[in-house]
Order: C-alpha cells, then structure tokens, then sequence
C-alpha cells in the first residue's frame, strides 16, 4: 500500500516592515527602490528584490522586460547572478523581495516565481548554508522562510546528475 507523506514548511508572517529586523527592514527598503526602477514596460508588473551579503553589502535585481517576452528576466535572478558573477566567494544571508503593479494594489505577499526558486536554491546549495527569503506586496504583511528549501520541496539538485 503507498504511503501517504507530509511535508511541512514553516512560515513566520509579520503584520509590516515596522516588525522586521533592522537589517531587513533596511534590505527590505533597498529591494523596493529596486523594484521602482525596475524595468517591466509590458507587464507593468515591478519586482525588485535585494540580497544581503554576510560581509554587510546588499546587492539589488529588477525585473527587466524585453519585446522579446521570454528574453526578460525576474529580479530574483538578475540579483543572485550578479551576487554570482561579482561575489562570487560571499555567503548570501537573506533575500527581500517586493511587487507592485500598476493596476492594482497589491497589498499581499507575492512569492517568487519557480524558475527564481530553482535558481536560488542553486546557490543555497553552493554555499552550503540557507538564505532566508522574505517577501512581500507593495504594502502588507511580510511572509518570512528560513530557507530556498522551503519553497521548493522535492526540488532537483545536482546530486542526481
Ligand atoms: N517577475 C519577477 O521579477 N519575479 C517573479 O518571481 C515573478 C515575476 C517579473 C517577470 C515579469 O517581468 C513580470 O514580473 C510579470 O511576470
């Protein structure tokens, strides 16, 4: 007979940024002036997200659209391989993600896409040590995770290649 399994993740919601630790609420503030620049002429959907670097540095990403549609890229990514490419030796401790839209409000948690958690958890996997993800609307509750691996249960890894 199959077994049916649980998977359990742990999520810790704070009401606003007031809330977040110092550092975050600063990680936080960078991810949204991120996000404002970012460049999303066809969505009208603005995704900024920022990393916090173990040595103290943040590096931000936006999403950055083309005419080309698929050509684009999520702020997730343009940020974590930036941090590849130009840190390519730190540790990344956290990542603060925000969106806004211009046709509504978005004023709820929005998680990162899955193509942006797979590559995150590359990464996480490299550094051998969990970067928490904390992310949110353009206003709202925060929703915080320890880890990538709490987004993507049952991910592949290069383990199986
Ligand atoms: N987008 C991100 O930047 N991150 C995500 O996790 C989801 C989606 C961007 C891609 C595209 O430029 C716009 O948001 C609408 O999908």
């Amino acid at each position: 007979m199959a077994k049916k399994q649980k998977i359990e993740i742990q999520l810790e919601v704070f009401e606003n940024q007031s809330e977040l630790p110092k550092e975050i609420q600063e990680l936080m503030k960078s991810a949204q002036i991120a996000r404002d620049n970012a460049y999303a002429p066809y969505s009208q959907f603005k995704v900024g997200a920022a990393i916090l670097l173990d040595s103290g540095e943040i590096t931000l990403g936006s999403n950055q659209e083309n005419a080309a549609y698929p050509s684009g890229l999520c702020a997730e990514r343009v940020a974590v391989f930036h941090c590849g490419a130009v840190f390519p030796k730190q540790t990344i401790k956290a990542m603060a993600i925000t969106a806004s839209s211009k046709n509504h409000q978005l004023n709820e948690p929005i998680g990162p896409c899955g193509a942006c958690r797979q590559s995150l958890s590359e990464y996480e996997q490299k550094q051998h040590s969990p970067i928490a993800i904390y992310f949110m609307g353009e206003t709202g509750k925060i929703v915080r995770v320890d880890a990538v691996k709490d987004l993507l249960p049952l991910g592949f890894d290069s383990k199986y290649l």
